[in-house]
């Protein structure tokens, strides 16, 4: 049976391991998931063991995300882009990097939620790892311009840099966000959980389309979609859709077989409200 781990800190509770054996159930394919905990320090002797033990895909979570791509000996484009590796696909050389984060969001908002995502004015917020990750998807699916704001403004310059397109990508201060208009599309991509954390938002972002986004789920998401509420944004999107639609692409990296994500969808859904 062949091994397969997702490796975060925390990740006790991370949902992975339940998605790839639906996954499996649904094809048929006989498979081993499980969830290694790693701290910063402990990550490379953990996943060189997972490989010594015949492990031959991991998923990588927080905050392991950017390591994971450094230490591969093969990266795809979109994981070069991002600077980050979501999938790892153990290879006779080493650990070949992907990073399906991107395509699942951008999946999950087009074909589960039916949002057009051409020209829409899009705010990020935030401009780690996560921020990353998705921000050339969205460019790649159209959108149109772009703004990114960061608590530390450098690293929304820096990612605004790397995505290399100036007409296109603009990074400012979050003190000056009640001077940028209103947008189609806001996506929280900060950790910031807690409402306390929650970099303040004037209402006036969100326009009457305006679709807001959280890439996370359950908890460290209400703050954020609690704001896009009260500030009329009509629709309202957390991050358990992508979750499951970034597991569909590494899915489909390791076994070759795409799975339907519609019902392991419905059943994490229902588990959660
Ligand atoms: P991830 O991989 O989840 O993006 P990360 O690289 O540590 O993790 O980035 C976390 C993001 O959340 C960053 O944009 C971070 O802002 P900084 O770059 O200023 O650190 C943001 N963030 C975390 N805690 C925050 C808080 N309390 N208030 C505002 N932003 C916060």
């Amino acid at each position: 049976i062949p091994r397969f781990a997702v490796i975060g800190h925390p990740v006790a509770h991370s949902l992975s391991p339940r998605i790839h054996a639906a996954f499996g159930r649904q094809l048929g394919i006989a498979l081993e998931y499980h969830a290694i905990d790693a701290a910063p320090e402990q990550f490379d002797a953990l996943l060189a063991e997972f490989a010594a033990e015949g492990g031959v895909g991991a998923n990588i979570t927080l905050p392991h995300k950017a390591r994971a791509a450094a230490i591969c000996t093969h990266l795809s484009e979109r994981a070069q882009r991002a600077g980050a590796a979501n999938t790892l696909i153990r290879s006779a050389t080493g650990w070949e990097g992907d990073n399906t984060d991107g395509v699942g969001l951008v999946r999950d908002l087009t074909d589960r939620h039916g949002l057009d995502l051409r020209e829409r004015r899009t705010l990020l917020i935030g401009a780690g790892g996560a921020a990353r990750g998705v921000a050339p998807a969205l460019l790649d699916a159209g959108i149109g311009e772009l703004y990114i704001v960061n608590r530390t403004p450098e690293r929304a310059d820096a990612l605004a840099d790397a995505l290399g397109q100036p007409g296109r990508v603009h990074p400012r201060y979050l003190k000056d966000l009640v001077a940028l208009g209103t947008f189609d599309l806001i996506v929280n991509a900060t950790s910031a959980a807690r409402e306390s954390a929650l970099p303040s938002l004037p209402m006036s972002l969100a326009n009457p389309r305006c679709a807001a986004v959280d890439l996370s789920y359950g908890e460290a998401s209400i703050a954020f979609l609690a704001w896009a509420r009260a500030a009329g944004a009509h629709d309202r999107i957390d991050g358990l859709g992508m979750l499951v639609e970034q597991a569909a692409e590494s899915f489909q990296r390791w076994h070759r077989v795409r799975p339907e994500t519609d019902p392991v969808y419905a059943a994490l859904r229902e588990r959660d409200d």
